[in-house]
Parts: C-alpha cells; sequence; structure tokens
C-alpha cells in the first residue's frame, strides 16, 4: 500500500486557543519549526480561529465541518497547543474535538501546554480524559511552559530554549513511535469493528 512506502508521519498542530493576542501564535510557531527540524514529520497546522469559530455545533453537511474532518483523517497524530484557562483548556478546542468523530480513532495525541504555575499541566490531564473517550491514545511525555509570557522574548524566540528543545525531542520520538506503529496497525485492521 502506498502509504506503508510513505515513511512521513502527518502530524496535525491543533490551536487550542482563539484568544485575539494569543500567545499561542508563538507557541504553536515554534511547535512547528521544532517538528519540521526533528524528521520525517509533514505538518498540518489546524486553528480554531480559522474555521471561524462557531459558537455551537454545525450541521453533518457543514462544508467547513467536511474539510476538518477530512485534514483530522488526514493525520497519524496529533500535538494539541493549549493554554490553561480557569483550570481547564479553552472552549474552542473543545468543540473541535467534538465535532470530529471516528477520524480520531486509533491515533496518537501529545501535548505542548502553556499557562502560569502549571505549564497548562492541568489542561493537559483533562484533554487525557476527553481523548481516552474518542480511542486516541495520548502520548506520556510533553512539552510544559510555566509562566510562559517569560520565557519567549519578543521575536518569539525562547530565552532558554535547551531544556524546551530536549523535552520536544522526547515528546516527537515517543509520538512518532505510536504514530508509525498505529498507522501500521490501522492498515492491517481496520480499528472501527471495535469502536461502539
Ligand atoms: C480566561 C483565562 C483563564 C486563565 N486561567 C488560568 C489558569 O487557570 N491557570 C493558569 O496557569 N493560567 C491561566 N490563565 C493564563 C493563561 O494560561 C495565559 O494567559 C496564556 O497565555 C493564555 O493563552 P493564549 O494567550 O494563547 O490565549 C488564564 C487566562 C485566561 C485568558
Amino acid at each position: 500500500m502506498h502509504r506503508k512506502l510513505d515513511p512521513r508521519i502527518n502530524l496535525a498542530v491543533i490551536y487550542g486557543s482563539t484568544r485575539e493576542g494569543r500567545l499561542c501564535e508563538t507557541i504553536a510557531a515554534w511547535t512547528i519549526a521544532q517538528i519540521e527540524g526533528d524528521g520525517p514529520f509533514a505538518v498540518d497546522a489546524i486553528d480554531p480561529a480559522e474555521l471561524g469559530s462557531p459558537t455551537r455545533h454545525p450541521p453533518r453537511d457543514d462544508a467547513a465541518l467536511l474539510a476538518l474532518k477530512e485534514r483530522i483523517a488526514l493525520a497519524d497524530g496529533f500535538i494539541v497547543v493549549t493554554p490553561e484557562y480557569n483550570r481547564g483548556y479553552p472552549a474552542p478546542l473543545k468543540l473541535l474535538i467534538d465535532s470530529v468523530g471516528r477520524e480520531w480513532r486509533g491515533k496518537p495525541v501529545a501535548f505542548v501546554s502553556y499557562g502560569g504555575i502549571s505549564g497548562g499541566l492541568r489542561a493537559v490531564e483533562q484533554l487525557r480524559l476527553v481523548f481516552a473517550e474518542l480511542h486516541a491514545a495520548t502520548i506520556r511525555d510533553g512539552v510544559a511552559f510555566t509562566n510562559a509570557w517569560d520565557q519567549f522574548d519578543a521575536s518569539g524566540q525562547l530565552v532558554d530554549a535547551d531544556r524546551a528543545e530536549r523535552a520536544m525531542a522526547t515528546m516527537l520520538a515517543q509520538l512518532h513511535w505510536w504514530a508509525s506503529a498505529l498507522r501500521n496497525a490501522r492498515d492491517s485492521v481496520p480499528y472501527g469493528q471495535f469502536a461502539a
């Protein structure tokens, strides 16, 4: 099969915040640069702000929704870049996740998080529960930026890049393993028969 011959892993980077002036812009850009510098990945950046920020679920045949589903279906794995909002994650991210169904199944999800003292980890813990329900596998190691606003300079560069780059390399290695393994598994045995 063609997909097995293509060693590249299709990764979708999903923006968690749609806030005006969001730090998400900077952190997602850093994330994408790290992925592109790392190895055999093709990246698709999925930004809920570009989906028109719907406030309610669109109908099943909505063109933008169908296009989103297709992009999620094409991905072999995901990196969610999320801030922490009131110990959770932002509402537009939940709407995006819930708008899509079977396209998440049997795929790995990793996290780059940010916030205050928690580095966004409380948002990540909630997202792990959500993705378990969707038959997606979350990756243990992630990248977390504590007091994120202090960590990037005005040009979007990390003040102390070393630790974050090491954490990202670990996360990408794990994500690559899971994404390759699960892509082969999905090609061999479609996952749908095991899901309600
Ligand atoms: C509505 C709101 C709630 C927040 N709640 C938390 C929180 O519970 N914990 C935390 O660490 N940071 C919290 N923050 C700080 C954000 O994590 C920080 O401002 C981050 O930059 C927001 O991401 P964004 O700029 O990409 O929207 C909150 C920010 C907002 C706007």
